[in-house]
């Protein structure tokens, strides 16, 4: 989709488009005007308002912030590596000579990951899967029945979900472990402890959040890969490398393409009007290819610096899990190159993308390697 992304950000910088009743927004500075400024441009919209911190304005959303940021500081985050390489390892030696890169490796590894941390069974993961999937899935067309059925199916997993994790407080509400979970339970905004709904609506935005997004930065990295086969070996001899190769990946083939905000007050941006309560796409994956902000945008630099992308957003609202993804990220690709060489696509096999508005991943992508 980039070379329709930037054509349009080149055509039709900001525009509304009727059939969706939103602003698209494309230019780099535009973007970054708008994820920048939570005051005129507000996160809380629909049903979700409020119902978690992706969805929540100040002063609520910082308190909420300060207090799971202690979790996902890069230092927390870091201490997670060994186990990371671990679980990485374990998966790679599973998978023989040939492998679906989604299904046997970039799946799992987010997935076994996050539960740990949160505290529950990783023999559960498999509905985790099957729930983050339906949580990002977008509607296969923009009728009115396509998009009915997609918010009953949300509504369902939500419910589903729900009843998971209040069965997994209550057990920790009579046994405390040293878990996420846990320590949520016992943290406190201003004297004051978290609600039940508030902990279980978190732990489900972690899995929203956060597996689909890292197995499918760990994908697209894949898709680098078997792309430029040359970086196999370039990153094999030199995996200093691959922190910067990660960046360039975010923002080269950006797991999340598009970001939504809701207009607070009447407010130009490029020359249009956008009045208060409409809806705005800020278009990460336009705005990650503007030459006015990337020299050669549509090449893969692995060394790019700086590389000021926003695949994690920008602002108040940038990605909590940042420091995780990207250590997700890295020790992924390390682990692959340490033992596995000459990683080739399967030829003759249908690739099939994820169907999403602001999801850019794959749904399989087997490969076989060395
Ligand atoms: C927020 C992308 C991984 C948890 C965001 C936002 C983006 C993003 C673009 C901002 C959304 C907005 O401004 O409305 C990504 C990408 C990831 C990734 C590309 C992987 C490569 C993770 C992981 C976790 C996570 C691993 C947690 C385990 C969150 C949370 C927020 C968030 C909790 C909301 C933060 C807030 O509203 O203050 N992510 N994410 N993400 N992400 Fe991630």
């Amino acid at each position: 989709p980039f070379g329709v992304l930037s054509q349009l950000r080149r055509e039709s910088p900001v525009r509304f488009d009727e059939n969706r009743n939103c602003w698209d927004v494309f230019p780099y500075e535009d973007v970054h005007r708008i994820l920048k400024d939570p005051k005129m441009f507000s996160s809380a919209r629909g049903a979700a308002a409020n119902q978690n911190l992706l969805f929540m304005d100040p002063p609520k959303h910082h308190q909420l912030r300060d207090l799971v940021n202690k979790a996902f500081t890069p230092r927390a985050i870091q201490e997670l590596a060994p186990r990371i390489r671990d679980i990485a390892e374990d998966l790679l030696s599973q998978a023989g000579a040939e492998m679906d890169v989604v299904h046997d490796f970039a799946a799992p590894l987010p997935v076994i990951v996050i539960s740990e941390l949160l505290g529950v069974p990783s023999s559960d993961r498999h509905h985790f899967k099957q729930w983050s999937d339906v949580l990002v899935e977008s509607a296969e067309d923009l009728s009115d029945e396509a998009f009915e059925q997609i918010m009953q199916k949300r509504m369902k997993t939500v419910g589903e979900l729900t009843d998971y994790f209040q069965g997994i407080l209550k057990e920790r509400a009579s046994e405390p472990k040293d878990d996420l979970v846990s320590a949520l339970m016992q943290a406190e905004i201003e004297g004051e402890k978290l609600s039940e709904q508030e902990i279980v609506n978190f732990c489900i935005l972690l899995l929203a959040a956060g597996n689909e997004t890292t197995t499918n930065l760990i994908t697209n990295s894949f898709r680098i890969l078997t792309e430029q086969p040359q970086l196999q070996v370039e990153l094999a001899q030199d995996p200093g490398v691959i922190p910067t190769f990660i960046e360039e990946v975010l923002r080269y083939y950006p797991p999340i393409v598009s970001i939504g905000r809701v207009a607070s007050e009447d407010v130009q941006i490029g020359g249009s009007l956008i009045r208060k309560g409409d809806q705005v796409i800020t278009w990460v994956g336009a705005a990650n290819r503007d030459e006015s902000k990337f020299t050669d945008p549509d090449a893969f630099h692995k060394l790019r610096k700086p590389n000021p992308h926003m695949s994690f957003g920008f602002g108040i609202h940038f990605c909590l899990g940042a420091p995780l993804a990207r250590l997700e990220g890295h020790i992924a690709i390390e682990t692959l190159l340490q033992f596995c060489h000459d990683i080739k696509l399967v030829p003759g096999r249908e690739i099939v993308p994820i169907q999403s508005s602001f999801v850019f991943g794959l749904k399989n992508y087997p490969v076989t390697f060395e």
